[in-house]
């Protein structure tokens, strides 16, 4: 039996939970042994409840004079405080967990930096949280000062029950073990065999069409989940899931939904635990050092991953038993990532981290992509139009399209790229200072900015993508010319740091050329099987719509048609339903 987080956490500060309470006794019982003073029982319980909240008020207070007077000391600043009256920041608190659940990405934040400048701090639960969204200050976490910056013990244990000690949540030796274990595997030329695409991409399309021609608008968040999920497993284990096999949802509120048993299907088991893994990882890194009072006596992703682990143990255990089957001067190039990974390490406990680190960077991710494509292809036809043409134009209309193919089609790229820009699948991430650190001035020959050691410092990418002073005063529109035409001379190319949808420096996201061509081939299929694209808000669960206020709001949110969230990865809330024109139907019509 596990001992559950709530206790381990308890235990673990246990020091600093008993150290008040006994220094008021001490207090008490000098009071009483040498002044010979009694104090009343009443007096005495009012001095024990209020120990703890004291003690943190002088730490706290201690802590915030030593780093104003360490960033004097450096000339510098401490950024700007968003203002808070309640104690220790519970109000920033419960504004993040309610935004979580219902409000669009940055909501919150873009008020205080409108007021107060690109780079923040918020007082969340007496812990000083630093935000940015300014590319020098996103640089220098990434790249420049990237041994400052590391993603920490409190990451690690958010993500442990998910990921394990896998590469995405790893530091120092173990992350560059992992990262060196998976890193062959992706420089190969193999990221360039699309095999593994097609099939799932045939399969996934014609599901589609048949379902459209029974009359109903499908969900193409799902679709391409399953997509990417089929594709996900084949490459990385060499047996897919088969979620695709389950059948397409119908909309909520149809007959047919409520007769289809899909709930039940293995791989959708499997597909909904892994979700809710996410899900639950995700709220956990909300309440940052203190989730384990959030999940005080379960946690709440291990129960999830059972589930996801019963799936992979078996094609693990098959992977080593191959792999030692062999004799060494008989062993052939590996064909998956899992055979590349058992050529180095036959330990399971690596073996699976590895292999759900990359499941949860590679899939979602992917799927994100093509969700936000579809929905701006949806929203902007012309864009849509002069897609499908270059498509038509270098591939035609049935041939499979290879990686050259890809080399060639600059405005399949420049959409890739735009839907990345606006829609970002990592739009808020997070990492911890080392020791105390200094941030260049967001405007040169201001004070540098100060970040005391063991700070978190969030970076929002998804805002600083769609800032108008880095990307001109069109920003927030969908503009894919944006990568081609002058803007990209006047805005990027002098600038680059302004896009980063994979990251940047030692950590750069090791999927990304593999990304583009999963995404790049499902895009080629699709628009080589389709003409058209509209949404469909009335199969939209209505709750998940946009609300009314938002047409009130400034910005993109008062032109969006779906309501975009963020769990780790960003995704829109309620699917992405949609009818489609089948090519040639229409165009001979
Ligand atoms: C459009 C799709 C994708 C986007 C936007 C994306 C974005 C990112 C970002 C922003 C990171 C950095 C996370 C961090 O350091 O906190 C990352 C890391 C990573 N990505 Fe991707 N990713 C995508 C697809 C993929 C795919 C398909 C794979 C693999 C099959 C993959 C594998 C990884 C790995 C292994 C890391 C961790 C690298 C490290 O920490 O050293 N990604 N990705
Ligand atoms: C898309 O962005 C990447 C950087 O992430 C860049 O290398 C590539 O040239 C861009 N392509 C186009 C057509 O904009």
């Amino acid at each position: 039996m596990a001992i559950p987080p709530g206790i381990v956490y308890l235990g673990q500060r246990l020091p600093r939970i008993i150290t008040p309470p006994a220094l008021v006794y001490l207090v008490l019982y000098g009071l009483r042994t040498c002044l010979q003073v009694i104090v009343s029982p009443y007096l005495a319980f009012v001095a024990y409840a209020l120990c703890w909240p004291t003690a943190l008020a002088i730490q706290v207070q201690y802590i915030n004079l030593l780093d104003y007077r360490a960033a004097q000391a450096h000339g510098a600043i401490m950024p700007p405080r968003i203002p808070d009256r309640t104690p220790g920041g519970a109000a920033t608190l419960f504004k993040s967990i309610q935004n979580f659940k219902k409000a669009y990405p940055g909501d919150g934040l873009i008020d205080q930096i409108e007021k107060l400048g690109h780079v923040l701090t918020l007082r969340v639960l007496f812990e000083n949280r630093i935000f940015t969204d300014e590319p020098g200050h996103i640089k220098s976490i990434l790249t420049t000062q990237f041994e400052e910056h590391e993603k920490g013990e409190e990451m690690r244990q958010v993500f442990h029950s998910l990921l394990g000690t896998g590469v995405f949540a790893s530091d120092g030796d173990m992350w560059k073990f992992h990262r060196s274990m998976s890193r062959p595997f992706f420089s190969k030329d193999r990221v360039q065999h699309f095999d593994v695409f097609d099939r799932h991409a045939e399969d996934a399309l014609g599901q589609m069409k048949a379902r459209l021609k029974q009359g109903f608008p499908v969900d193409f968040q799902d679709l391409v989940s399953r997509f990417t999920l089929d594709s996900a497993t084949e490459f990385l284990c060499g047996q897919d899931i088969r979620s695709l096999s389950a059948g397409l949802p119908y909309p909520r509120d149809s007959p047919e939904q409520r007769q289809s048993s899909s709930e039940q299907h293995p791989s959708d088991r499997f597909a909904t635990a892994f979700a809710q893994a996410q899900v639950n990882t995700a709220l956990r890194s909300r309440y940052g050092q203190y989730w384990p009072l959030f999940e005080f006596w379960e946690d709440k992703v291990e129960g999830h991953m059972k589930i996801v682990h019963e799936f992979i143990e078996p094609i693990l255990h098959e992977a080593v038993k191959q792999k030692q089957a062999v004799a060494p001067e008989d062993s052939k190039e590996p064909d998956t990532l899992l055979e590349h990974l058992v050529n180095s390490t036959e330990d399971h406990i690596i073996l699976r981290d590895e292999v759900m680190s990359l499941m949860a960077a590679g899939r979602d991710t992917t799927a994100s992509t093509l969700t936000f494509a579809a929905y701006m292809l949806a929203e902007h036809p012309h864009v849509l139009q002069k897609l499908r043409d270059e498509i038509l134009s270098k591939v035609g209309p049935d041939r499979r399209p290879s990686y050259d193919d890809f080399r060639e089609m600059k405005y399949l790229r420049a959409v890739i790229n735009e839907t990345l820009r606006l829609f970002s699948v990592v739009p808020f991430n997070s990492r911890i200072t080392k020791h105390a650190t200094i941030w260049n001035p967001v405007v040169p020959g201001d004070k540098p900015i100060y970040i005391p050691a063991k700070t978190k410092t969030i970076f929002g990418v998804f805002l600083m993508h769609r800032r108008t002073d880095l990307w001109g005063p069109d920003a927030l529109e969908f503009d894919p010319e944006r990568f081609i035409d002058e803007r990209l001379h006047k805005y990027l190319t002098p600038n680059p740091f302004i896009f980063l949808p994979f990251n940047a420096g030692p950590r750069i996201c090791l999927g990304q050329q593999f990304a583009y061509h999963e995404v790049s081939f499902f895009l080629v299929r699709l628009l080589q099987s389709f003409s058209g694209i509209q949404l469909a808000p009335d199969a939209q669960p209505s709750e998940t719509l946009p609300p009314n206020d938002w047409a009130k709001a400034a910005g993109r949110k008062s032109v969006e048609k779906i309501s975009p969230k963020v769990h780790l990865t960003l995704y829109s809330n309620g699917g992405l339903w949609v009818r489609m024109e089948e090519a040639g139907l229409s165009e001979a019509a």
